[in-house]
């Protein structure tokens, strides 16, 4: 007896048989659409490459403008953008991050000019740039302010928008950043200006490699010697699923346009879950950390690195993001040409 829908009547070897019907089943298509490309910007001439990072480099404004119409040529949407701040610029406050001629501004406005409306800039709105501690807020007493954090957050966001950066991505994990900064923006004529929300932002060992690249490492290791030497009291616990959507929830009654959740490869079922219970615009952050991996592995010949970079990202994407941030994000987009 036969029973439909069970072997030998269904075999789903059969549209597994050729590459064009593979394809034609495929439920999940990767575009360069999909992408954006995350980039380091450093107040040099020369690029500079970062050791923990194999291929990537901190880039000149010039560079930065020239990837971004790269960018433009490849049809990956937006840069997102991490300024590389000499230590001579760090303070204990952050105060930087408010200078409307700051690396990020200054950088904003120039690829602004290179490229116009072309490719979008996404801009982090936090302090560890800036800071001589490397963390995201104002630290005092061996605790990260929140609401001081805050204000000065808010007036970050306002001198980014200002620049002509058409998304800031407030990617500190302060409680109620995202409604007082919506509320800055507007307040300053900036209603035109989104805010994609780091919603669901893990304290992560993934995040090594990029604090390597922006120095903010080093800097941490001295908050270390003032009590604080990780980002636990702000970022999420990694063992927290609940507490992600109830971050995403609060984001997004307070204006968030879009949300992020990040790391990706850790959080695929963090990225479904948020995707099915919002259906808003959802990204998710291939960390420097899932990058180096797969960099690292491939350079010992271990894994086919081309391969499993795109393997890396399309199950994000399966997962439910709309939008992936990966420094793959050039290479992969030219392997879908
Ligand atoms: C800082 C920030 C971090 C990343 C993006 N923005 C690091 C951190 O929280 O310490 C990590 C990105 C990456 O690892 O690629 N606000």
């Amino acid at each position: 007896m036969q029973h439909h829908g069970a072997f030998p009547t269904t075999r789903l070897r059969r549209t597994r048989q050729h590459a064009w019907l593979r394809r034609a089943v495929a439920e999940t298509v990767l575009t360069p659409a999909d992408l954006v490309w995350p980039l380091f910007v450093h107040d040099g001439k020369a690029p500079v490459a970062v050791p923990s990072m194999p291929g990537v480099e901190r880039l000149s404004i010039d560079g930065v403008a020239r990837a971004a119409e790269q960018a433009a040529a490849l049809g990956i949407p937006a840069i997102a953008l991490f300024p590389v701040v000499d230590a001579a610029h760090k303070s204990d406050d952050g105060r930087q991050a408010v200078d409307p001629e700051n690396l990020a501004c200054r950088t904003v406005r120039a690829v602004r000019r290179a490229i116009g409306d072309t490719v979008g800039i996404i801009c982090d709105v936090a302090l560890d740039p800036y800071t001589t501690h490397g963390h995201d807020g104002l630290l005092l007493d061996g605790r990260i302010l929140n609401d001081e954090t805050v204000e000065v957050l808010c007036r970050q966001a306002v001198v980014l928008a200002e620049a002509g950066c058409q998304v800031v991505a407030p990617s500190d994990m302060m409680d109620g950043r995202v409604g007082r900064i919506r509320w800055a923006l507007d307040a300053a004529g900036r209603q035109d200006v989104c805010i994609l929300s780091y919603a669901a932002k893990y304290a992560s060992a993934f995040y090594g490699p990029f604090r390597d690249a922006v120095g903010s490492q080093q800097a941490l290791g001295t908050a270390r010697s003032l009590g604080v030497g990780d980002k636990q009291t702000y970022q999420m616990s990694p063992a927290n699923g609940d507490e992600a959507l109830r971050e995403v929830a609060l984001d997004v009654a307070e204006g968030a346009d879009m949300v992020m959740v990040k790391p990706a490869g850790t959080a695929l079922d963090i990225i479904h879950r948020v995707k099915r219970e919002f259906g808003l615009p959802t990204f998710a952050y291939q960390v420097s950390g899932e990058y180096s991996m797969i960099q690292a592995a491939a350079a010992a010949g271990w894994l086919d690195g081309p391969k499993a970079a795109v393997e890396s990202v399309l199950v994000i994407k399966r997962a439910g993001a709309d939008g992936i941030l990966t420094y793959f994000a050039p290479e992969i987009a030219k392997a879908l040409r």
